[in-house]
């Protein structure tokens, strides 16, 4: 983290007392942090503590920030920023962008990825307005480390505390993706459908948009990886700095894996045929007035996952994706264990995320399964390659 500037935003909430640990941590780590106290923060936090923690000026007033730094400045001046802790209400404000204080201000205009920490009465985080708010901003790409489980301030246990500061640090190390976490690392994405043809104007496909295939191989150039992105047909652009071989059918998309390894890392997330016509005609198929529907013969297409999962050059993670649209955790744990992936990315398309911008998945590793709530694809692919970095630290 060294270097890395990170905004944060303190709000009214009994914990904010954490953040002054939290600030101490970041510190520890090398980052700069800039506190941004809010009126209901200042209630339950000094600008003292954070000012003699931090080594800054503390942002409070929006017209006086606006004659020093002005917003603007300040959001840009930001690598990420940290709402920590988050009351019910900066979530209502923030789901709603209401810009009628600084921190209101900064959320807005910056481009920085935003991580919220709620902390709150059980009671509110599981009231359907917050509920919705939640929603709402998760949508839009913003990252959410808790609440927690455990005691709160008031005589009451139940889901509402603030993550713990060194659990926090993490999730911001996660959120920051850190430029460089996975240079040197070589990293195969599979993407979008494949195209298995019939005769020369017609085939079988399917309705994957590569968007998430592409967002990851994205997030994972960011990070620093040389990434080779082997690709069916799609209607999206090619991410930056990725390698890109374009494909069509199974069998070319597996030729063109194999021919990319030596990797660290596979992401199959490519929505491959599983069932090719048997035979290409060489010719349109004609329709004959008055006779049947000519049959349409199949054969099995090789698995590129179960293939790269068994190969002797095999990357040292490979991670699949099941679409399903029933039993979903189930039929995702037999397809890791049969297809041999040490992780699976299980998400329901029945849900309506097959080409669209969102996507709830869960991911099943030999840990367990871990359910991310439903969020741009771009944050999934973003935390996902923050995992990979991880697992390939
Ligand atoms: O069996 P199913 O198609 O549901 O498995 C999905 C996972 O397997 C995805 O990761 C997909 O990219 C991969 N797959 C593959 N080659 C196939 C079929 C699926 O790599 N022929």
């Amino acid at each position: 983290m060294r270097g890395a500037r990170i905004l944060l935003v303190v709000s009214g909430s009994v914990a904010a007392y954490k953040a002054l640990e939290l600030i101490r941590l970041l510190r520890a780590e090398g980052a700069e942090v800039q506190p941004l106290l809010t009126e209901a923060g200042a209630r339950f936090v000094t600008e003292e503590s954070l000012a003699a923690l931090s080594g800054r000026r503390v942002l409070r007033d929006l017209w006086a920030a606006e004659a020093e730094i002005g917003h603007i400045r300040l959001a840009r001046w930001a690598d990420a920023v940290v709402v920590a802790p988050a009351s019910a209400d900066r979530l209502a404000r923030m789901a709603l962008g209401l810009v009628e204080d600084l921190a209101g201000c900064v959320l807005l205009a910056t481009r920085a990825p935003i991580l919220v920490a709620p902390a709150m009465n059980p009671a509110m985080w599981a009231h359907p307005a917050t509920a919705a708010h939640v929603a709402a901003l998760a949508a839009r790409g913003v990252a959410f480390a808790g609440p927690e489980e455990g005691p709160m301030a008031e005589p009451e246990s139940g889901l509402g505390r603030l993550m713990e500061p060194p659990r926090l640090v993490e999730a911001i190390r996660a959120l920051l993706g850190g430029p460089g976490r996975l240079a040197g690392r070589h990293v195969l994405v599979t993407s979008g459908p494949t195209q298995e043809p019939i005769d020369p104007v017609r085939y079988i496909a399917n309705r994957s948009s590569g968007r998430q295939g592409h967002a990851i191989a994205a997030a994972l150039a960011e990070m620093g990886a040389r990434v080779t992105l082997v690709s069916g047909p799609v209607a999206i652009p090619d991410p930056r700095g990725v390698t890109v071989v374009r494909v069509e059918t199974a069998r070319q998309m597996l030729a063109a894996c194999l021919a990319a390894l030596p990797a660290e890392a596979a992401v199959c997330c490519a929505a491959v045929a599983d069932w090719r016509p048997a035979e290409e005609a060489a010719q349109k198929r004609k329709k004959i007035p008055g006779e049947a529907p000519p049959p349409l013969p199949l054969a099995p297409n090789p698995d590129i996952l179960t293939t790269l999962a068994a190969h002797p050059d095999r990357p040292r993670l490979v991670v699949g994706f099941a679409a399903e649209t029933e039993n979903l955790l189930a039929h995702a744990a037999e397809k890791r264990a049969r297809k041999g992936a040490d992780w699976m990315v299980a998400n329901d398309v029945s849900a309506g995320v097959m080409g669209g911008a969102e996507n709830e998945v869960h991911l099943l590793t030999a840990a367990g399964v871990e359910h991310w709530p439903r969020m741009d694809k771009r944050e999934v692919a973003r935390r996902l390659a923050g995992r990979i970095a991880e697992a390939l630290a």
